[in-house]
């Protein structure tokens, strides 16, 4: 206190000193020091000069650097398109593999000579995409039994992919679930942490078990984000939270691990699985398929058959693309965000949500359209129209 006691006017000192909560200690005073008063207005020009300059220059430099970036991009491209990774004989684990996307990133793995360890919660399952994979070229598949929201889970099917085969040069974090119910209905809203467990955590805490071993054989980790990072779809805020924070973390491990450990963050719109057959969390917290729910949320969006978009990550992860969104045309959704966000949230209030206020089970005007025009027949794939469901 007795740093600061000569500037303030002595009445004014007094009434600090008795009135308020930082009169007893002298370092809290400290934020009336001069010095202080001189850095705050030093901050403030610093940062109203910035406020200036920041958009001019990055104007300026985005006309300047940007057109040949571009062109660089392209030819590395090019590049990249003939010369890509030979994963033949390397060791590939995925996480959710029992179905779709999974499923068919296994399938893909197999034909091109991959060593595979599959990971999933059904193990019968897990056994049929197992012996589908050695039939198609994979000359060794393992299969783990595991829940990807439980860390001690993750450190196993790490432990045990490395100890059968010496190595791994792939993670590929899949495994994932949905919600479909808006905030307010979930009455319970811990029963919606599940989301979050599995899509987010599991796929950081199998990363954090693999590192070690990925750096040792340069390898990649290839992550499912989805367009959901950036759309904001009602009925899946936990799921697109869930999503946006998988592909931050992952663009911020790139800048950790430099050229030591790629990653590859694939950003998929609607494909053909189990998830777009309307498997959802509910908000009770139970795993349901509801038809009806997946229409609203599906829409008038056509469906991407699962093999093409499995085909398209495994060439990108072998090319070496930091991003990979499928369907393509899905990556100007983005644009339309960042340009145009109210646009964007205008369009999918219409098409995905009742009136305001109204009962969310209502139909959407999407789901309105596509029933009376059967669109589904034409936009979603035979599979994701049948209520046949794999069980363990
Ligand atoms: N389909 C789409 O339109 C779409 C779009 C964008 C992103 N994605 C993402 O793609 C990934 C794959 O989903 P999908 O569409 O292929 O759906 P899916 O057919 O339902 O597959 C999900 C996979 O995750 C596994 N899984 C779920 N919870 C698990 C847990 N706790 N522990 C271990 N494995 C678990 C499931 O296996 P078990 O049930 O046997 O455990 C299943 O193999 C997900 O991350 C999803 O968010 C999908």
């Amino acid at each position: 206190m007795q740093h600061f006691h000569h500037l303030l006017p002595l009445s004014q000192f007094h009434h600090l000193k008795h009135n308020t909560p930082f009169a007893t200690t002298s370092s809290s005073f400290s934020v009336f020091h001069p010095t202080h008063i001189h850095t705050e207005a030093a901050m403030d020009l610093i940062n109203g000069v910035l406020n200036l300059v920041a958009p001019p220059f990055t104007f300026f430099t985005m006309l300047l650097f940007l057109p040949p970036w571009i062109f660089f991009k392209f030819c590395i491209g090019i590049l990249r398109s003939v010369i890509s990774e030979n994963i033949s004989g390397k060791v590939v684990l995925i996480t959710g593999a029992s179905s779709g996307i999974g499923e068919h990133l296994a399938y893909e793995y197999a034909s091109r000579g991959a060593c595979l360890a599959l990971c999933a919660r059904r193990e019968s399952r897990l056994r049929e995409v197992a012996d589908r994979c050695r039939r198609i070229g994979s000359p060794d598949v393992i299969v783990i039994r595991a829940d990807v929201s439980h860390a001690h889970d993750c450190k196993r099917i790490v432990d045990e992919t490395v100890n059968h085969f010496n190595r791994l040069d792939h993670l590929v974090n899949n495994a994932g679930i949905s919600q479909v119910c808006m905030l307010e209905e979930a009455d319970d809203i811990t029963n919606l942490r599940p989301v979050m467990d599995i899509n987010f955590w599991g796929s950081v805490y199998t990363t954090k078990f693999a590192v070690p071993h990925l750096r040792n054989s340069s390898g990649r980790i290839i992550v499912l984000s989805s367009s959901a990072s950036w759309i904001p779809l009602p009925r899946m805020s936990i799921y697109n939270a869930s999503k946006a924070a998988l592909a931050q973390f992952y663009d911020t491990l790139r800048v950790e691990f430099g050229s030591d450990i790629k990653i590859t963050v694939v950003t998929p719109g609607f494909i053909e699985s189990e998830l777009t057959q309307g498997k959802f969390l509910s908000h009770e917290g139970k795993l349901v398929v509801d038809y009806d729910a997946r229409d609203m949320q599906v829409n008038l969006s056509p469906v991407m058959k699962v093999e093409r978009c499995a085909r398209s990550i495994v060439k990108g992860a072998l090319r070496g693309e930091r991003y990979v969104t499928e369907p393509g045309w899905m990556k100007m959704s983005y644009v339309w965000k960042v340009l145009w966000p109210e646009a964007m949230e205008w369009i999918n209030r219409l098409m995905c949500m009742t009136t305001v206020g109204g009962d969310s089970r209502d139909d959407t005007f999407g789901k309105k359209v596509l029933d009376i025009s059967g669109a589904q027949n034409i936009l979603y794939p035979q599979s994701i129209q049948s209520s046949e469901m794999k069980v363990d």
